[in-house]
């Protein structure tokens, strides 16, 4: 992370800042407003730069955190819609052995921003519908949102389709972005694919009423950052939802979807379990490792730990 940084430093002092906070604020109404985008959103270089500015971190620190919830061991990947390559580069942290490394977007000035950073991928111009090469590893990060309900099936079955070990699906932390990763999920299944995370199970999500699965990453700011963004704390909670689906067989333990409520002698972990069940468990201070291990249990981790891990 810290060398995106660096180099995403470097890249934006280039651009002055009031062009990209300007830049910025657009983006954030255009993304926030939730309509698949009839245009590519991403207009021009300072557009490409701006978003590069403030979201590169928190695509980035969310598909890191994916990551680390699934064991492969890739030596391709492909990024799709991977515009700068903010998931790339948390791949390459994630799995040193990766020697094929692939973006494609349709954006020529993402690519050729991410190119400036990255300069030992391959950066593509690609545009859905358009055949893909094949990965061990193929990520799709923040891409759904764009498009519409039938580009998102189509970019779906291309994903599973391009991918050998697993392919890796990250959304915003919204209802709406859990609705799209439930829906891939299920063409994921349909494809054969098995689920690694962050269900425990490969049946019908359990979470029912206004609840949405969805976990939570802290981003700190750089001092570039908080000024493109107008912001003046030094980190942001990205919020995401996603979904990791890999040949191997799943394992049956649960996963913390909530933050952990810690009462005297007593922590309250809401967990997603393996029979599809969610709900409160209740781990209380005489059950000694357990409760040291719940004390020490963090949303979206699995629970209950492995043995080892106590
Ligand atoms: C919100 S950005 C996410 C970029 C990157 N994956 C990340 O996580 O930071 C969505 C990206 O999807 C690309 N995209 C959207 N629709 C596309 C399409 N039909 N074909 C190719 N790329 C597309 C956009 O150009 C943009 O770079």
């Amino acid at each position: 992370m810290t060398d995106l940084r660096e180099a995403l430093d470097q890249l934006l002092e280039a651009v002055p800042p009031k062009r990209l906070a300007e830049s910025v604020q657009r983006l954030i109404a255009d993304y926030r407003s939730g309509r698949p985008a009839d245009e590519p959103l991403l207009r021009n270089m300072v557009d490409v730069t701006a978003y590069a500015a403030y979201r590169m971190p928190a695509t980035h620190a969310a598909v890191a955190a994916v990551l680390a919830q699934i064991t492969i061991s890739p030596k391709s990947v492909l990024d799709v819609g991977g515009g700068s390559g903010a998931a790339t580069w948390a791949a390459l942290a994630a799995f040193p052995a990766l020697d094929t490394v692939t973006i494609l977007d349709q954006v020529p000035e993402a690519l050729k921003l991410g190119q400036r950073m990255l300069p030992r991928a391959t950066w593509q111009e690609w545009h859905l519908g358009e055949p893909t090469d094949t990965a061990d590893l193929v990520l799709v990060s923040y891409v759904l949102g764009e498009l519409t309900e039938d580009a998102q099936h189509d970019l779906v079955d291309a994903a599973g389709a391009a991918a050998r070990q697993a392919v890796v699906i990250v959304e915003p932390g919204t209802p709406l972005g859990y609705r799209r990763i439930l829906d891939a999920r299920q063409r994921l299944l349909e494809q054969g694919w098995t689920v690694a995370a962050p269900c425990p199970h490969q049946q019908q999500c359990g979470m029912t009423g206004k609840d949405w699965c969805h976990f939570s990453v802290r981003v700190n700011r750089s001092a570039l950052h908080r000024k493109v963004k107008d912001a003046a704390l030094g980190y942001e909670d990205e919020k995401f939802a996603y979904v990791a689906v890999t040949r191997q067989p799943t394992e049956q333990q649960g996963r913390v979807v909530r933050h952990p409520a810690f009462r005297k002698g007593l922590v309250t972990l809401q967990v997603c379990n393996p029979d599809t069940t969610v709900g409160p468990t209740l781990v209380s201070k005489r059950e000694g490792p357990t409760y040291k291990a719940a004390r020490d249990a963090e949303w979206g981790d699995r629970w209950p730990p492995h043995s080892e891990e106590h």
